[in-house]
């Protein structure tokens, strides 16, 4: 399988524009596909890098729903918000389009078209799931029930998220409609099916047999699973009833859409097209020559879309290479749970570059480091931290800062010359020579963990050869021996500087700045002499900082806000009362009123005896607030007092009103206080 390829066409999934993007989207094929383009870039390959938003689709349209909106304004917002933040964070792609260019409506219908006029579709009318309330045919999104395989009961029609399983809505268990919430009832429509059982013998020997070797474990199991299930291939209807997407170019298709897995993937190929068109390029070899590298780029719930329905229509269109490999990685968790968009379980990438400005390298770099190449694997924020200060910094920073900062201290800036070499020189310049070529091949082959841990090594051993030589002890009595040792250690951070930019571009960057070494290409990496002597070298910028304690504190309480709010969100409601008239409201006579006294009653767990001034003058009231609050922290607190709710007397005492309380789900009490102070009496209606 060692294929000769002049030219590569890179993609990643193209992210569904109805929420913000977050480390699992990065961690899942955004980092890895950029670090594989920018090694290619440095290695002079001809490499297209494209992706762009998936706007259709019922995620949309159940986020436009969600907020009152129409699905178009979802979509500007977050192609726009996902964009910017790809740019922002350094992912390098030649072209980010959106499927709702017209030239992606054109592709793809051309595409829908070319299947139809061979004759791939089998047009089936059958029943689907109708909700009668809102007059709709359900879309798999639309329809939730629980999961046959798991007894998960929130798993969607087109999958269960707690198992992964994918289903059909046929197979959920008592199914609800996610617009009305009632069972929905099945009706007739007709829909266009492509008979993938009809490739079913083509995609098993491409994939199973051909792609053997190459293909990741975790993409060639599920591969397996698909494609030797007993029953095979099933039909998959290409179409949906929807107002939201491209339209079915038939005549009697109206109100038909495209599904959106027809039409996403062949945004590869329009985003390419557009690509083409705005630089005065030619597409077509991107795509359809022999000697282009195919790439996807994409997350595990992907796989069975880039690596058997779109082939198959690839394949069945005709003239168009398929991928040479599709490496997805598994899932990203976060502080040990499933990251949740809806849950704001995450760490949203916008957020992240304001937060932390100028500090895309170390989310790069972790994100790399823990990426869930062959299993799911976790994000934390300590171990950020301890990447941040215990690799980047100490290691990384650490060693590029003594090289520099002595070059400058002993001479002025410029590259020394080197003197004779000892064995110990020649080992580490032998070593220095072969990491290139490591880091290449790990890279090749999709392993980018590895790439960054041999990159690393790099790091390591320009630490490790400055601790072993001490050119700070050598200056004083060896000119020679301390100017070879600073022309090595130079050299071995120039090299870094190449060999990283894959990973850590924006240090890279810094690095390229610094030696003033603009072209270098990933060629020049391992030579001894990649910066010649005489050079002058610029000023040091500040490449990572120590990431204090505070920092991922605070992160850390930013997930457990999120988790409150979303364990309030869900908290079961006490249902509402009977309606009362306005003249029942207008008797309640509820004031602002300030805590003066608070005590706790003799012989009562539950009562603290209060005295507040309420404007129209002093009462008593006694609360039961007594294992909520403590007396102290009720004092000169403004709360919410009922002042003409007739008194009655509590252990010998009249309880003049009631202060005013919100229970939470847990019968937690919290005050109610004016968000200024306001003077006491003040009426409330
Ligand atoms: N929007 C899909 C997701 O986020 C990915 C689409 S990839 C494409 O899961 F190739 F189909 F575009
Ligand atoms: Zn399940």
């Amino acid at each position: 399988m060692s294929k000769k390829f002049n030219r590569y066409t890179v993609t990643s999934a193209l992210p569904y524009a109805n929420g913000p993007l977050h480390i699992g989207h990065l961690a899942g094929c955004y980092v890895p596909s950029d670090i594989y383009v920018r090694f290619l870039r440095s290695k002079e390959k001809d490499v297209l890098y494209v992706c762009g938003s998936d706007e259709h689709g019922v995620a949309i349209t159940i986020k436009a729903r969600k907020e009152g909106k129409t699905p178009q304004e979802v979509v500007d917002h977050y192609h726009q918000l996902m964009k910017k933040s790809f740019e922002q964070f350094g992912i390098s792609f030649d072209h980010y389009s959106r499927t709702s260019a017209p030239i992606h409506h054109e592709t793809a219908q051309g595409f829908f078209t070319d299947l139809y006029q061979k004759g791939e579709f089998l047009e089936q009318s059958n029943e689907q799931y109708f909700d009668e309330e809102a007059g709709q045919f359900l879309a798999d999104r639309y329809i939730e029930g629980t999961c046959p395989k798991c007894g998960f009961e929130h798993a969607y029609g087109d999958q269960c998220e707690k198992c992964g399983s994918s289903l059909s809505p046929s197979e959920l268990i008592h199914p609800r409609s996610k617009l009305s919430g009632r069972t929905p009832i099945l009706k007739e429509t007709k829909h266009w099916f492509l008979d993938l059982a009809r490739y079913q013998s083509f995609l098993k020997k491409w994939i199973l047999e051909d792609h053997a070797e190459d293909w990741k474990n975790n993409v060639l199991g599920q591969c397996r699973s698909w494609l030797e299930a007993g029953d095979g291939l099933q039909a998959r209807s290409m179409t949906r009833d929807l107002d939201w997407g491209i339209q079915v170019p038939l005549q009697d298709a109206e109100g038909k859409v495209l599904y959106v897995w027809f039409d996403a993937p062949i945004g590869y190929i329009s985003s390419t097209k557009e690509w083409a068109q705005q630089n005065g390029k030619d597409w077509e070899p991107y795509w359809k020559s022999e000697d282009t590298k195919l790439v996807h780029f994409i997350g595990k719930d992907n796989i069975v879309f880039h690596c058997i329905i779109f082939p198959a229509i690839l394949k069945t269109h005709g003239g168009y290479v398929l991928p040479d490999n599709v490496p997805a990685n598994e899932f990203l968790n976060l502080e040990g749970e499933k990251i949740s968009t809806s849950r704001n379980w995450a760490v949203w990438l916008h957020e992240y570059l304001e937060e932390f400005p100028g500090k895309q390298d170390v989310l790069r770099y972790v994100l790399t480091a823990n990426a869930p190449e062959t299993k799911d694997n976790d994000f934390s924020w300590k171990d950020f931290q301890s990447r941040n200060n215990s690799e980047l910094v100490a290691i990384y920073g650490n060693f590029v800062n003594r090289a520099v900062v002595l070059t400058h201290k002993y001479y002025q800036g410029q590259i020394p010359q080197k003197g004779e070499l000892t064995g110990y020189d020649e080992e580490v310049l032998k070593a220095l020579a072969e990491f290139p070529a490591k880091v290449a091949s790990s890279i090749e082959r999709y392993r980018f963990r590895e790439a960054l841990g041999l990159m690393m090594d790099l790091a390591r051993l320009g630490n490790k050869y400055l601790a072993d030589t001490e050119p700070w002890k050598t200056i004083k009595t060896d000119e020679v021996r301390t100017a070879t040792i600073m022309n090595i250690a130079l050299n071995i951070a120039a090299s870094l500087a190449i060999v990283s930019e894959p990973f850590l571009p924006f240090t890279s960057q810094k690095l390229f700045d610094l030696f003033q070494m603009k072209d270098s290409k990933w060629q020049e990496a391992g030579q001894r002499d990649l910066l010649p002597e005489g050079k002058t070298i610029g000023q040091m910028g500040l490449l990572f900082e120590k990431i204090e304690d505070h920092v991922v504190d605070n992160q850390l309480e930013k997930l457990q806000n999120s988790k409150k709010m979303n364990e309030a969100a869900n908290a079961p409601v006490t249902p509402m009362k009977e309606l009362i008239t306005y003249d029942d409201f207008a008797k309640l006579d509820m004031r602002i009123v300030t805590i003066l006294e608070a005590e706790k009653m003799p012989k009562s767990k539950k009562l603290l005896k209060l005295k507040v001034d309420a404007g129209v003058g002093q009462r008593t009231v006694l609360s039961g607030v007594s294992e909520h609050f403590e007396p102290e922290f009720l004092i000169g607190k403004q709360v919410v007092m009922l002042i003409n709710l007739a008194p009655r007397k509590m252990m010998g005492i009249d309880s003049e009103g009631m202060i005013l309380m919100a229970e939470d789900k847990d019968g937690k009490l919290k005050l109610l206080q004016p968000h200024e102070v306001t003077a006491n009496g003040s009426t409330i209606s």
